[in-house]
């Protein structure tokens, strides 16, 4: 049987899904579930300043486009300094798997404070949340970007336990940023917290919720996700926990084949309960099993190692569509979508394609509702 383990940031995680900040992580009793329910680690809802409002979550579905949204503003562990450290340590008895706790602040003294806090109450490592979506540092004046780097210098000469900035999908450079946290000592990074989103209520004419910009996410998020890992992964030394858009197990292999060392997932337990977690072990489990991979090391990274460049992208290879007269019931939508009019409805009833228009976009075949069309090679 297949070996989960992982080594992050020097912590033995049975296996690399980590249940990331959020009210779902919010005390100890929750962490236990988490656990209860097969996470590899836990990372704890961020201390902080923050007060809550209320309602403070939604959910968008998008009939046109079938995508969810989850749109929420969270506030800050409600704990208090001290009432967050003592659960760090009751959830340290409590369970046998790593506990990150996670801080943010717009003080120097109370990062460090903090910091210190929480590795005396015994957590195993430590994230800076400076990426809240709807936070102080996105939303307030503070350049995200170079705090990234400062603070965690700050903190890092204040504790000896591991040190991870979470990162935010909103910058122009997200590898700099990356590079410059390595740069700064992170012992690791996260990528990313969410995006700043807004939603408006056409009726009310106004913002939904509490009336501000929220952070949105969702399983859509995963693509974006995956494509910055896979740039920054060949670049960094310090490991690379991934954050946003894990709805199943088949998206937790994806991120491990572009790079990351650990995968964290929020709203999809936030919507589905803790046992989603362990959905996503076993479903890892099942895979590296079919595909004969004894450990994560054989195939991290893989799909980063055979991503092609814009130089290297072969060109030369031509496509072209084929419709099953059997399964076609003769609906038009193919036609209505080619720009190319390659299909064309013949007197049998079916469609058929024009081989000399087809250009092998590729397109009609994800939209046939009957999968009579197939896209192959022309040789
Ligand atoms: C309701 C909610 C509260 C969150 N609170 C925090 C937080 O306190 N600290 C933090 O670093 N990230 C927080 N996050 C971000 C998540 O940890 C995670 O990075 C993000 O939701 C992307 O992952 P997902 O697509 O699996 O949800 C929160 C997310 C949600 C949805
Ligand atoms: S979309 Fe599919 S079913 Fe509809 S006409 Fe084209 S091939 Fe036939
Ligand atoms: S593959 Fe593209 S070009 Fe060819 S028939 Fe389908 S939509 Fe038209």
């Amino acid at each position: 049987m297949a070996n989960l383990s992982t080594t992050y940031v020097g912590l033995k995680l049975k296996n690399p899904i980590i249940v990331s900040s959020a009210g779902i992580t919010g005390t100890a009793e929750l962490i236990k579930r988490a656990a209860d329910n097969g996470a590899g680690a836990v990372v704890m809802k961020s201390l902080g300043d923050r007060t809550w409002t209320s309602p403070r979550f939604a959910v968008l579905h998008d009939p046109a486009s079938d995508q969810t949204t989850f749109y929420s503003v969270e506030g800050h562990s409600k704990l208090g300094d001290q009432g967050y450290a003592d659960q760090v340590a009751k959830a340290k008895a409590s369970v046998d798997i790593p506990v990150i706790a996670s801080i943010t602040s717009m003080n120097d003294a109370l990062w460090t404070q903090r910091a210190q806090l929480m590795e005396q109450a015994g957590a195993d490592a430590l994230e800076l949340d400076i990426s809240c979506p709807h936070g102080a540092h996105m939303l307030i004046g503070k350049d995200t970007l170079a705090e990234i780097g400062r603070v965690t210098e700050l903190v890092k000469s204040a504790i000896h336990i591991p040190v991870i900035p979470k990162l935010t999908p909103q910058a122009s450079d997200p590898i700099a940023v990356a590079l410059d946290a390595q740069a700064h000592h992170a012992d690791a990074i996260v990528m990313f917290n969410r995006f700043t989103g807004l939603d408006v209520d056409i009726r009310a004419q106004a913002p939904i919720l509490h009336g501000g910009y929220a952070g949105h996410g969702g399983a859509w998020a995963i693509r974006y996700v995956m494509r910055w890992i896979s740039e920054v992964y060949p670049k960094l030394k310090i490991p690379i926990a991934s954050s946003g858009g894990i709805a199943s197990a088949e998206d937790v292999v994806k991120m491990l084949l572009v790079g990351a060392t650990t995968v964290q997932t929020c709203t999809a337990v936030i919507l589905n309960g803790y046992g989603i977690v362990n959905t996503l072990v076993r479903g890892l489990e099942k895979y590296m099993d079919e595909m004969g991979h004894a450990t994560i090391d054989e195939f991290r990274g893989r799909a980063t190692e055979r991503l092609q460049g814009a130089a290297t992208v072969d060109r030369t290879r031509k496509f072209m569509a084929a419709i099953n007269a059997e399964l076609c019931t003769a609906c038009a939508q193919c036609e209505l979508v080619c720009i190319y009019d390659a299909p064309k409805p013949t007197d049998l009833g079916a469609y058929a394609i024009d081989p000399v228009r087809c250009s092998g976009c590729g397109l009609c075949a994800y939209l046939c509702a009957t999968e009579a069309i197939t896209i192959s090679e022309v040789k």
